[in-house]
């Protein structure tokens, strides 16, 4: 049983201006084999929050601690997270021309595991993982998102998910771009892995409808850099139903 415990995590975004305060104060603890979704309207942190636990530069933490099992994941390299466990699937995954898949796949794991996997099971885990994800096998040999459409790219975050097998998975908004087909896949290979190796996920989402496959026990409303409200996935369809406004201050647009 792990624990990601996030407190009162204060961050601001570099910009030209100089730093710009977006987390206000986020209080957030998952544990093993946890679901958590967060919502809440565009520009409210979210993804700065993803970031922030995966140690982008760009994302200075002002004041506040995460910590996995007790240890400062903030002391962290972004290298050391991921091999602490943490996996952020972006929500605008990079293109990495030039590296095919499977090779990123290998090398990530290599740099995971803090040795190369056993040629044969992992060739044959690679295969098996695309199959389950409906990926065509010419996917392998593809530079890393060149090319790949929306879906695609949703896809192979969570190939990399799958085979990587990190202990908490940060999603935002996987299941945006998704068709319906993909957006089931996509869900499945996330209740794969939870199933499999009892993996905590914080799932970024503005809708209800992968909650529909991906049953969450709590859900955050995520409101100007901090969670406003948490409940269980009721508070979803409640959000679903009324939006945000009485989060907000009278006269702001979400
Ligand atoms: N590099 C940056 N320069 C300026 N502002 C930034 C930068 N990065 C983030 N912000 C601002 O921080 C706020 C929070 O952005 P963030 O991407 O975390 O929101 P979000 O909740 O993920 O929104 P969405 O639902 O649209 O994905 C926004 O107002 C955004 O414009
Ligand atoms: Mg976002």
């Amino acid at each position: 049983m792990s624990t990601l415990e996030i407190r009162d995590l204060h961050v601001s975004v570099e910009t030209k201006e100089g730093p710009k305060p977006i987390l206000r104060g986020v209080d957030l603890t998952i544990g093993s084999g946890e679901i958590h979704a967060i919502m809440g309207p565009n520009g409210s942190g979210k993804s700065t929050l993803a970031y922030s636990l995966a140690g982008h530069p760009k994302y200075e933490v002002t004041s506040g601690t995460v910590t996995l099992d007790g240890e400062d994941v903030l002391a962290m390299t972004v290298d050391e997270r991921a091999r602490a466990g943490l996996f952020l699937a972006m929500q605008y995954p990079v293109e990495v021309p030039g590296v095919s898949v499977s090779n990123f796949l290998r090398t990530a794991k290599t740099a995971i595991d803090g040795e190369p996997p056993a040629l044969r099971t992992w060739v044959k885990d690679v295969k098996s993982a695309m199959a389950n994800l409906r990926m065509d096998s010419t996917f392998a040999e593809r530079s890393v998102n060149e090319g790949f459409s929306g879906g695609e790219k949703k896809r192979h975050e969570i190939l990399q998910l799958e085979l990587l097998k990190p202990r908490f998975a940060v999603l935002d908004e996987t299941d945006s771009g998704l068709d319906v087909d993909a957006l089931r896949i996509v869900s499945e290979g996330v209740n794969r892995a939870h199933e499999a190796t009892d993996l905590g996920v914080l799932l970024i989402t503005h809708y209800t409808r992968i909650l529909r496959y991906i049953k969450p026990d709590f859900v955050h409303v995520f409101v100007d850099g901090r969670v406003a409200e948490e409940g269980g996935p009721e508070l979803a369809e409640r959000l679903e139903n009324e939006g945000y406004d009485r989060f907000l201050p009278a006269g702001t647009v979400a």
